[in-house]
């Protein structure tokens, strides 16, 4: 699927598959390298590298890998579609657990008929940790059910470039005024383990999460307390430290855990190829300033 849409977006570049690429030669012509799932180490032999375009929006596996040249500039996917899917996920999951479904298709095993009160969307609030392309987007969709959004953005951004949203740079205020948090932040130094015994506790009690980030920003067995202890109602998570999640994990048989396959928002080859496309356009005219999800090493993301 994605050969054939980089294909079609990118008539003029020659694409290879790096398993293809066996004779030393032609890998010293890759320039451009398009990067997804690879293992650790992988793109080492690729020695003439002038840009590196990681075809997932998060770009914490290349920023460890220690062979991923550090002065060679590096894309992440910043898709719109991306975004809708995202937001369409995580609002999927806001309202599964504010209106209670969860709890009624767990009713449903049991023929129970047992109505419950649902409080009025307009009387929630929804705190997205990490304000980027992906956690703005899901801020609109929520917003759209009369919850009240707040969002958790980094100091290096002030609360004008993310206007009207209210945003704040303080994570403890965030979680402590939510009903659900939605976890969007990238993986970095800073935000692995973050979701924590301490940060939990200024959450509110009964508070739901839902990660859509990554596994390695939540400490698992704080989480496992935290829910033993009611501090959190309703868990749902996509992403795991561990992927696939063990057969053996409690996470699967918890009752107020919902597990899915790191499958929130998988980029789609066709609307990111054009995306990609118009990258590698701005790279092979000079023009870095033009790329779309630069990163920034020092930061992480
Ligand atoms: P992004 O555009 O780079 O946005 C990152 C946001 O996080 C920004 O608002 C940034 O603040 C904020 N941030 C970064 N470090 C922070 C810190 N230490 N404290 C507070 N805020 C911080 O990223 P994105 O495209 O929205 O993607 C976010 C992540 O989603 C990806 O990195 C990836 O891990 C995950 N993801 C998951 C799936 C899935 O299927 N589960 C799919 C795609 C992506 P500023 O605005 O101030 O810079
Ligand atoms: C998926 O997790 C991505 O980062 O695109």
């Amino acid at each position: 699927m994605w050969i054939d849409a980089l294909r079609a977006a990118l008539p003029e570049e020659e694409l290879v598959l790096s398993s293809d690429l066996t004779d030393g030669q032609a890998v010293d012509a890759v320039d451009v390298a398009l990067v997804r799932g690879i293992d650790p180490g992988d793109l080492g032999r690729f020695r003439r590298l002038q840009l590196i375009h990681c075809l997932w929006a998060g770009v914490d596996r290349l920023i460890a890998d220690p062979a991923v040249p550090t002065d060679v500039p590096l894309a992440r996917t910043v898709d719109p579609a991306m975004a809708d899917q995202m937001a369409a996920t995580a609002l999927a999951h806001v309202l599964d657990i504010c209106l209670l479904h969860h709890d009624y298709r767990e009713k449903q095993t049991r023929a129970s008929w047992a109505p419950r009160h649902a409080k009025p969307m307009a009387s929630k609030t929804v705190a997205i940790l990490g304000f980027g392309s992906l956690g703005r987007r899901c801020a609109e969709y929520v917003a759209m059910t009369g919850a009240t959004v707040i969002g958790l953005r980094s100091n290096r951004t002030t609360a004008a470039d993310h206007a009207p949203w209210t945003t704040t740079v303080n994570l403890e205020d965030a979680v402590a005024v939510a009903d659900v948090v939605v976890n969007l932040l990238p993986l970095t130094n800073e935000t692995t383990g973050v979701l924590n015994t301490a940060l939990f506790a200024r959450f509110r009690q009964g508070a739901a999460l839902i990660n859509l980030g990554r596994g390695n920003h939540v400490v698992e067995s704080d989480l496992l307390a935290a829910l033993a202890e009611g501090k959190l109602r309703r868990v749902v998570l996509d992403v795991f430290a561990q992927e696939p999640l063990p057969e053996d994990h409690p996470y699967w048989r918890h009752p107020q855990v919902t597990v899915t396959p790191h499958v929130a928002a998988e980029t789609d080859p066709t609307t990111a190829a054009i995306v990609i496309a118009a990258n590698i356009r701005a790279f092979r005219a000079g023009r870095t300033d033009a790329i779309t999800g630069l990163v920034d090493r020092a930061r992480g993301y």
